[in-house]
């Protein structure tokens, strides 16, 4: 079966496998480590970053967490077919990198071991990285939606991704990343929305799954911060001035439903990604920020979980990649 929504230039058509069917279920924005960066937040077992920082964001910094940032390097690694970034970046020059909102630095640290020569800094509000890392990186901690202390053109490359429900302003966050890349420098960034969507009309078999969609939508308007972020991402970067951009919009699967091997392989990453943290997805937001009944939250989860397992239903999330160069 062919599902026929194409994408701007990136056509990205999937098939289903119909075998599947059957069997698979501040002001200034660094700062030092000090104590109080670390006294994370805790909320029912899971920790959250400190609340020494503005921005208040909804993912938890532990390990179980960590654990889906590192699959979802891993599918978003797939899906760019073995890539780490998109911009045409020029191989035979010492490069100066920022990763902003680094997580656990997987990208940081592959794209050094990659690039020995290059200096590459990973930043986030969680010193969550590893202590182990190769010596060309380092991270930092970086509240991206303060200020940049970071002096102008300092950057050959900087990369932003995921970074969705975390950005109130992201024509404050482009115009930052503008500011600090060096004339003739590239900027990337990669977002996906939080959506369940399907081209056959299967999602509607399981209502739960547009259920997640609102939690995101009410919590967001709640929090101020969108987590649909995709059309917002696009304007701010052509509003910060960019040049020689390109995008390309991906569908990624959940599940190993698509017939292309390569798309099934993502999917099973994607849906393994998801249930292995649902939890860290939509505690905060249903919890904290909505107040909804406590009682309900593990039926609900555990019905979302039913609904992605379920092999009938072939949903996919968009991720939408934009990339462009400041000019010289
Ligand atoms: C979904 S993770 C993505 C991690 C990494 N960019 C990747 O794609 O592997 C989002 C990360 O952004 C960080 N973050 C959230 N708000 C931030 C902010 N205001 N400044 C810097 N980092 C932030 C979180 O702590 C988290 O580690």
């Amino acid at each position: 079966m062919e599902l026929g929504l194409k994408f701007g230039t990136n056509a990205n058509i999937m098939q289903i496998d119909d075998e599947d069917d059957a069997g698979e279920d501040g002001l200034s924005s660094t700062a030092s480590i000090s104590s109080s960066i670390l006294e994370y937040r805790r909320l029912q077992g899971r920790t959250y970053h400190s609340d020494k920082f503005a921005s208040t964001y909804f993912l938890p910094n532990d390990q179980q967490q960590m654990d889906s940032i590192d699959m979802s390097h891993h599918y978003l690694t797939i899906l760019l077919n073995g890539r780490l970034y998109l911009a045409p970046l020029e191989q035979n020059k010492t490069l100066r990198v920022l990763d902003v909102g680094t997580g656990t630095g997987i990208w940081a640290i592959e794209f050094a071991d990659q690039f020995p020569d290059a200096e590459v800094t990973g930043t986030d509000i969680s010193p969550c990285q590893p202590r182990w890392a190769p010596p060309n990186v380092r991270f930092e901690i970086d509240d991206a939606t303060a200020n940049w202390t970071w002096g102008s053109e300092n950057f050959d490359f900087i990369h932003i991704r995921y970074l969705f429900g975390a950005i109130r302003d992201w024509n404050a966050l482009f115009q930052e990343a503008y500011r600090c890349c060096r004339p003739g420098g590239w900027v990337q960034s990669g977002e996906c929305d939080v959506e369940f969507r399907s081209d056959d009309g299967t999602t509607e078999l399981e209502p739960v799954l547009k259920t997640y969609k609102d939690l995101f939508q009410e919590g967001g308007k709640a929090m101020n911060v969108s987590f649909f972020v995709q059309e917002l991402q696009q304007k701010a970067f052509d509003e910060a001035g960019f040049v020689e951009q390109k995008s390309a919009r991906y569908k990624i699967p959940i599940g190993g439903w698509p017939k292309d091997p390569q798309l099934a392989e993502i999917g099973r990453v994607v849906r393994a990604t998801l249930e292995n943290d649902l939890e860290g997805y939509t505690l905060f937001m249903w919890q904290d920020v909505l107040k909804r009944p406590r009682d309900e939250y593990a039926v609900w989860l555990s019905s979302l979980r039913k609904a992605i397992r379920n092999p009938k239903v072939h949903s996919y999330m968009v991720v939408h990649y934009v990339y462009g160069r400041k000019p010289e």
